[in-house]
């Protein structure tokens, strides 16, 4: 397979031309392609037609393991596949409906969370030419570097403990609460907040969604000034890609280098589908 790796923005991103992930890549195809994953954050593959569950799942489960469930989350029938869908089908929901319109990682709230997720548009929402719902992607790793030194050093060490019992009525307002099982269930767990990716070995600001989270021994008000200013400052637009959607697009993103965000679109007149395989982070500690 040729393939020719271009640049989505200056600092994150980039467009995979060549490939038809419709098909099995050879070794050689998906060494570059993952050599390029790494360094670049995020990959775009246009035009992924073809591209079936099978075949969306066959690709994934090369990177890793996936995750076969996820708590609270709509499930294919037949595949490791999160269906995303505000789209209603005799009286049933089809996918989870909208949500992830804040910057997070996935699975943050895991003991194991999401190492990489492929995101698959099967429908996209458009107004007057223009797609609507367009997902943002921030880079962890560069706004880790830009930090001034006397933020690096007040990081270090420093531990986040993440739940999402505390994060659900703030991102779900419109989804039912959880049960005391569910809440039993997730528990709490905890990170650092800078990390060593295990591949590439570069720290990342890994904050995931502040709204899950508690700093670790400092007072509650401090420690979410704290999130709230890294998010703010890694979120700032030269760390940043935003992704316009076409139906076919399938975008891999790293979330232990990575956040991203949904944006708003009316969901009462127009449809979206998008597919997602996530794949585990199985060489995070618990
Ligand atoms: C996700 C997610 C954003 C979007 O699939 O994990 O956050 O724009 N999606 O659908
Ligand atoms: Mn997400």
């Amino acid at each position: 397979m040729d393939l020719e790796f271009r640049k989505l923005s200056p600092d994150l991103g980039a467009e995979v031309l060549g490939a038809d992930l419709a098909h099995p890549l050879d070794d050689r195809s998906f060494g570059a392609i993952h050599g390029t994953f790494l360094s670049h954050g995020i990959l775009l593959f246009r035009e992924q037609h073809a591209m079936g569950p099978a075949e969306q799942t066959a690709f994934s489960r090369r990177l890793g393991r996936l995750a076969e469930t996820i708590p609270n989350e709509r499930m294919h029938d037949h595949y490791p596949i999160l269906v995303l869908s505000n789209i209603v089908r005799d009286g049933k929901p089809v996918g989870s409906g909208r949500g992830g319109q804040f910057w997070h990682s996935d699975l943050f709230y895991n003991a194991i969370p999401a190492a990489a997720s492929f995101l698959h548009a099967l429908v996209v929402p458009e107004e007057d030419g223009r797609s609507l719902g367009d997902t943002k992607f921030a880079n962890m790793a560069a706004a880790h570097d830009a930090l001034p030194e006397a933020m690096k050093k007040k990081l270090e060490g420093l531990k986040n403990r993440v739940s999402r019992v505390k994060s659900w009525p703030i991102n779900y307002p419109f989804r039912p609460p959880l049960t005391d099982e569910e809440k039993a269930a997730y528990g709490s767990v905890v990170h650092p907040l800078v990390r060593t990716h295990p591949e590439t070995g570069r720290k990342s600001l890994y904050i995931g969604d502040i709204s899950a989270g508690t700093v670790v021994g400092m007072p509650a008000g401090e420690g979410d000034a704290l999130l709230s200013e890294l998010r703010d400052f890694a979120t700032q637009p030269r760390f940043t890609y935003v992704h316009r959607w076409s139906v076919g697009d399938a975008i891999l993103w790293d979330n232990r280098s990575t956040l991203h965000a949904a944006t708003d679109f009316d969901a009462e007149e127009h449809e979206r589908l998008m597919h997602r395989t996530t794949i585990m982070d199985d060489t995070v500690p618990t």
